[in-house]
């Protein structure tokens, strides 16, 4: 069920992040890290909305990719793991991006492919010649600090499949096509991180790699270029502010035959960025995968499914739709946001998250008209108990109702229950919807199944 604004809602969306940073902090979704003590650059903390938000992105994808499908294997392989997986994967040499800073007064680092200048942008100074930089975090395993014990925080989550290839299609007895998928975090040391969570040190990502039959590969890798758009587009997201994006040969990393970056207008810089990116990750011999390839090589063991009928094991090709969960649910922020005249004389405008029902953090909340009328809260309050047993479904009383419908509008929880002093003679209540604003009495036995109805995504 797909949430859409209401008619001549296009006019009050986002120009910028300010408002949308302010009311992530305002309103409990995403915080500055550590801001008792000033905070740390490009890291944020999740609040008990925004951690709602990011589980509810995390479901409806595990929901639609694994839940939903009968070929495809969920995964939770560990952070920190053996050193080897990272070298043979060819993250040790080849995660760089290219760094130059500011000679001048500032020093400030700049990624060299992201500035179109010779001169620092900020203060003017001369630039340094490129060096390249690498990218990912290193620690250490075990108290002495030496290069034997060097470990890596995952720069992504797709090696974690790659090195469990063999586990899963054994203990799950998979043949050819099946997909492994995890959501796990990933660690980044960006040279130009910024625009709030869209790009952090650390992050969450939701990735699948689907393994096929070599030859079968670029048939799949669209329709997993169609799956992933119509993920976004089935939660919500306004189609016009989505397209592909095509990676031209010359710059395709270096395991990539062909690569499609599923696009959103963001606004911010100029506008289009990265919100998925779907690779066809089938650079091995014979058009195979390139990473299980580098890993047989490297640890020796086989990597492959026996294929009855050829009498023969194949390695199999790999398709990797790779989502941001964290980038996602910033995007669907964003496209949710509206600042709705209702009435231009009074200056009535309300601030509302049209965020489709499987990703609100809460789906409903109840609301007694009055907290002076102990029958009345307490239906109000059987009422919420029952709810709750189903979905996150928030309380809130004390202030005028148009006050608490715009609060609840504010972070996006698409229907408001409120129970009124007719409620105790007729055994109804109100449910207003979030996006139309319509009302309607429902009886109160009623009210689970009317949602039920509403909810089912
Ligand atoms: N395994 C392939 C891979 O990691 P990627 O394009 O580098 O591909 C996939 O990353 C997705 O992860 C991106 O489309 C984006 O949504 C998210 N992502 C990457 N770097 C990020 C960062 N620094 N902060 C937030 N999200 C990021």
């Amino acid at each position: 069920m797909a949430t859409s604004a209401p008619a001549g809602a296009a006019s009050g969306r986002l120009d910028d992040l300010s408002k949308l940073v302010a009311l992530c902090k305002r309103r409990g979704f995403i915080f500055p890290s550590a801001e008792i003590y000033g905070g740390f650059a490009n890291t944020y903390d999740y609040g008990p909305l925004g951690t709602l938000l990011k589980n509810n992105v995390r479901d409806a994808w595990v929901r639609d990719n694994v839940q939903r499908r009968d070929d495809v294997e969920l995964i939770d392989a560990a952070l920190i793991t053996a050193p080897k997986v990272w070298v043979a994967s060819g993250h040790v040499a080849q995660f760089n991006d290219p760094l130059v800073q500011c000679l001048g007064e500032c020093k400030n680092r700049y990624r060299a492919d992201q500035i179109d200048a010779t001169q620092c942008p900020n203060c003017g100074g001369p630039l340094s010649e490129p060096r390249m930089f690498n990218t990912m975090f290193k620690t250490q395993v075990g108290p002495v600090e030496d290069a034997e014990n060097v470990a890596y925080l995952p720069p992504e989550t797709a090696q974690g499949m790659f090195v469990n290839f063999a586990n899963v299609a054994t203990t799950m007895r998979r043949k050819l096509p099946f997909g492994i998928a995890q959501i796990r975090k990933s660690f980044r040391n960006e040279i130009t991180p910024g625009n709030f969570v869209f790009r952090t040190l650390e992050f969450e990502q939701m990735e699948i790699e689907y393994f096929v039959e070599p030859g079968t590969d670029e048939q799949w890798f669209e329709e997993w270029v169609s799956a992933r758009e119509r993920w976004y587009l089935g939660l919500g997201i306004r189609p016009e502010n989505v397209r592909r994006y095509e990676h031209p040969q010359e710059a395709l990393a270096h395991y990539s035959k062909r690569t499609i970056d599923i696009e959103y207008h963001f606004p911010f810089g100029d506008g289009w960025g990265e919100l998925e990116g779907i690779a066809n990750r089938s650079k091995g011999p014979d058009g195979s995968s390139w990473d299980l390839w580098q890993h047989e090589q490297s640890s020796g063991e086989r990597l492959s499914l026996y294929d009855e009928a050829r009498k023969q094991h194949v390695r199999p090709a790999v398709v990797e739709p790779a989502a941001g969960l964290t980038r996602a649910a910033l995007t669907f922020l964003i496209d949710a946001y509206e600042e709705q005249v209702l009435d231009a004389d009074k200056q009535d405008v309300r601030t509302v998250l049209h965020l489709h029902p499987a990703l609100a953090p809460y789906k409903v909340c109840v609301l007694p008209l009055t907290r002076n009328k102990p029958d009345l809260v307490r239906t109000a309050r059987e009422l919420y108990e029952s709810l709750r047993r189903r979905w996150m479904v928030t309380f809130d009383s004390g202030s005028g109702i148009g006050k608490l419908y715009r609060r609840q509008d504010e972070i996006g929880t698409p229907y408001c229950v409120t129970v009124d002093f007719q409620s105790l003679d007729d055994q109804q209540v109100t449910i207003r919807d979030r996006d139309s604003m319509d009302q309607v009495r429902v009886p109160i036995a009623e009210v689970r199944d009317w949602l039920d109805e509403r909810l089912d995504y």
